[in-house]
C-alpha cells in the first residue's frame, strides 16, 4: 500500500499540560513553523483530551490551552495558513478513537514505552485513558488522512503504532482508506535532554525547575539555568565524534545548533577546544535572544483570551470540515447506520 492517492498533509499536536519547555519549542513548535507553507495543508492541534489522561485542574487546563495557542502563534504559526485548534472541539477525534480502540490490540499497547515510563510501578492506578492514549493519537492523525507527522524522538513509537492501526483497519475492512503517515524526526533537537542529567529527557514534569528552560522564563533565569547546567571537566571537543559518551556536552551543543539554525558540526567548528566558561554564557545569550521575543509575544496574546478562543473556534470549524466527511466514510466502512 502506498500513500500515492493521498495529498500531502501535515498534522501534529502538543498537550496543554503545564508549562512549555524549550524541548517542546525546539523539538516540535519550531519545526512545525518550518513545515508550514502555502502549498501544504498543515494542521496543528492543542490536544486537550490527551492532557486529561493525567489529572488536570480545569482552570489550569484552560490556561495551559490558551498559553499553548499563544506559543504557537508567537513562534510563527499563522492561523490563516495553518489550521490551529483544540482537539475537544472536533468530536470526530474521539469517535474515530473509539473505532481504533477496537482495531488496536492490547498486546500492542503493552509495548508502548511511554506508557511504561509514565505508569511506572503504578499500572493499576493510572487512568484507562493513559493506556488507550496512543489509539486516540492515531485517530488525531488519521481523521485528517495526514501523511506527515513532525514530532520529537519520543513520539516515534506512537506514530509507528498509528501506521499499524491504519494497516489493520485497511486489512480487516478490505479497503485502502487510511494512509501510512510518516514520522518526521529531523534536525539537531529531536531529543533535548534535562540540564541536570544528560541521560534524561527535558520535560514539563521533571522534579526540579532547574533541569528545564520554560518558554516563560525570563532572561536572568535562563542565564542562571545554563550557568548551573551540568557539563563535564573537558573543554569542547575538536570533532562531533568527541561528544560520544559526553551526554551533557552533546546536549548543550545540540541546543546551540538548534537555536542558531546550524548543525552540531558547525557549532563544534566554532567552539573547538573552548572551555564551558566561554560556551555557556554564549549559549545563554543565544537562548535569550531567541526565546525572549516569543515569551513577550505570548504574554501580549494572553491579555486577550477571547481573541484566542475565537481563533480556536475558527480553526475547529476548518478542522471539522476535513474530519467529518472522513469520519462519515469510516462509519460506512464499519457498518454503522447513519441518518
Ligand atoms: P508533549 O509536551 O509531550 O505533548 O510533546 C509535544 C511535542 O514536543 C512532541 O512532538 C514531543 O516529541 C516534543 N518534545 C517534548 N519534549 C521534547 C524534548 N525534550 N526534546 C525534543 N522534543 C520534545
Ligand atoms: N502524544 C503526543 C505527545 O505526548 C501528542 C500528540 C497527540 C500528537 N496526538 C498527536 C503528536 C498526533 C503528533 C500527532 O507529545
Amino acid at each position: 500500500m502506498t500513500n500515492a492517492q493521498f495529498k500531502r498533509r501535515v498534522f501534529s499536536g502538543i498537550k496543554p499540560s503545564g508549562g512549555l519547555t524549550m524541548g517542546n519549542y525546539l523539538g516540535a513548535i519550531k519545526r512545525f513553523v518550518e513545515m508550514q507553507n502555502a502549498d501544504t495543508e498543515s494542521i496543528y492541534c492543542v490536544v486537550d483530551m490527551h492532557a486529561i489522561t493525567v489529572w488536570q485542574d480545569p482552570a489550569d487546563l484552560r490556561h495551559a490551552t490558551r498559553e499553548l495557542v499563544a506559543a504557537y502563534i508567537a513562534s510563527g504559526i499563522d492561523p490563516e495558513t495553518s489550521i490551529l485548534f483544540n482537539q475537544s472541539q472536533v468530536s470526530a477525534h474521539a469517535e474515530l478513537g473509539w473505532i481504533f480502540n477496537c482495531v488496536a490490540r492490547v498486546g500492542w499497547m503493552n509495548r508502548m514505552t511511554q506508557f511504561k515510563d509514565k505508569a511506572g510501578k503504578n499500572t493499576e492506578q493510572v487512568s484507562l485513558g493513559l493506556y488507550a492514549y496512543p489509539s486516540l493519537m492515531a485517530a488525531d492523525i488519521l481523521i485528517y488522512h495526514a501523511t506527515h507527522v513532525p514530532v520529537g524522538e519520543d513520539q516515534k513509537q506512537h506514530v509507528e503504532l498509528t501506521r499499524d492501526i491504519a494497516a489493520k483497519f485497511n486489512h480487516d475492512y478490505k479497503v485502502d482508506f487510511f494512509p501510512q503517515p510518516e514520522p518526521i524526526i529531523e534536525g539537531p533537537a529531536t531529543r533535548i535532554m534535562n540540564l541536570r542529567d544528560g541521560t534524561k529527557k527535558m520535560s514539563k514534569s521533571g522534579a526540579s525547575d532547574m533541569e528545564r528552560i520554560n518558554m516563560t522564563d525570563d532572561a536572568a533565569l535562563i542565564a542562571k539555568k545554563f550557568k548551573k547546567a551540568k557539563s563535564d571537566q573537558e573543554p569542547l571537543p575538536e570533532t562531533v565524534a568527541g561528544l560520544k559518551d559526553r551526554p551533557e556536552a552533546k546536549n548543550l551543543v545540540e541546543i546551540y545548533a538548534a537555536l542558531s539554525d546550524t548543525s552540531p558540526e558547525a557549532v563544534i567548528k566554532e567552539f573547538a577546544g573552548a572551555q564551558w566558561g566561554r560556551f555557556k554564557p554564549e549559549l545563554a545569550d543565544l537562548a535569550v535572544s531567541k526565546l525572549e521575543p516569543i515569551s513577550q509575544e505570548m504574554s501580549r496574546l494572553m491579555q486577550d483570551p477571547a481573541e484566542i478562543d475565537r481563533i480556536l473556534a475558527k480553526g475547529a470549524d476548518k478542522a471539522n470540515a476535513i474530519a467529518q466527511p472522513i469520519l462519515d466514510k469510516a462509519y460506512d466502512i464499519v457498518g454503522f447506520i447513519r441518518r
